[in-house]
């Protein structure tokens, strides 16, 4: 919370016990939510603004492709930053967004999470899905509060020449399999994150 929004805080806090006022409603209003994200085919827009559904809409979904850093930055309290992963790496721009505002960003970032086609039943996949937290984490410096994966999904018809060219590679030499369209996608459990954020941010709120 920026120190402007502490004052005003504390000023409605004392004009609510004046009053004989509860505090409940006081709690987190006001903070403003950024919940940004990295896509590259749409599932983790998808999972994002189930995300934002279980927030109740109390967070601006962004597109980091599209989004002003500093613009950003400056006009929002909270942060939540999720990516999918291609050939084991995060979306560029959320990366570089969060080493270059990393020092504004401390202690703001308070969920983060990665859209993937890893899963969580190995230790090889739990060890790849962390990998792929702590490019997050990583350039902050810090965990944030509440991380966590999803399942994405791949339609080989959407796929660039490229991608499909390098998946069926992956497919056939580690898989040992054709490459075929799959979705792991949940919003149960995307909103479900989104209403455990909601506490988060009203826990972040009344602490500072
Ligand atoms: C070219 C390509 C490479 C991928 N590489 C990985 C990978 O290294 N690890 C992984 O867990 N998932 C990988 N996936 C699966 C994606 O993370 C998954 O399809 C996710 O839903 C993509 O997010 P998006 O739909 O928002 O673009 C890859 C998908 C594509 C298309």
């Amino acid at each position: 919370m920026k120190r402007r929004d502490f004052l005003k805080y504390s000023l409605n806090v004392l004009i609510a016990l004046n009053f004989g006022c509860s505090l409940k409603g006081l709690v987190g209003e006001g903070e403003k939510v950024a919940l940004i994200y990295g896509t590259k085919y749409g599932s983790t827009r998808d999972t994002a603004a189930w995300i934002q559904e279980g927030l109740e809409g109390n967070a601006a979904l962004m597109n980091v492709e599209e989004m002003d850093f500093g613009e950003t930055v400056s006009r929002y309290d909270s942060f939540i930053a999720g990516s999918g992963v291609w050939i084991d790496g995060i979306h560029k721009k959320l990366k570089e967004f969060l080493k270059s505002h990393s020092t504004q960003l401390q202690e703001r970032v308070l969920g983060s999470f990665v859209v993937c086609g890893s899963q969580d039943t190995t230790e090889g996949g739990r060890k790849r899905i962390g990998g792929y937290l702590r490019q997050i984490s990583s350039p902050l410096g810090y965990q944030p509060a509440a991380k966590r994966f999803f399942g994405g999904r791949i339609i080989v018809e959407q796929l660039t020449d490229s991608d499909r060219e390098a998946l069926e590679t992956f497919y056939s030499k580690f898989l040992n399999q054709e490459l075929h369209s799959w979705d792991r996608t949940d919003k149960y459990k995307a909103v479900k994150y989104g209403k455990e954020l909601e506490q988060v941010i009203e826990k972040y709120s009344v602490r500072t």
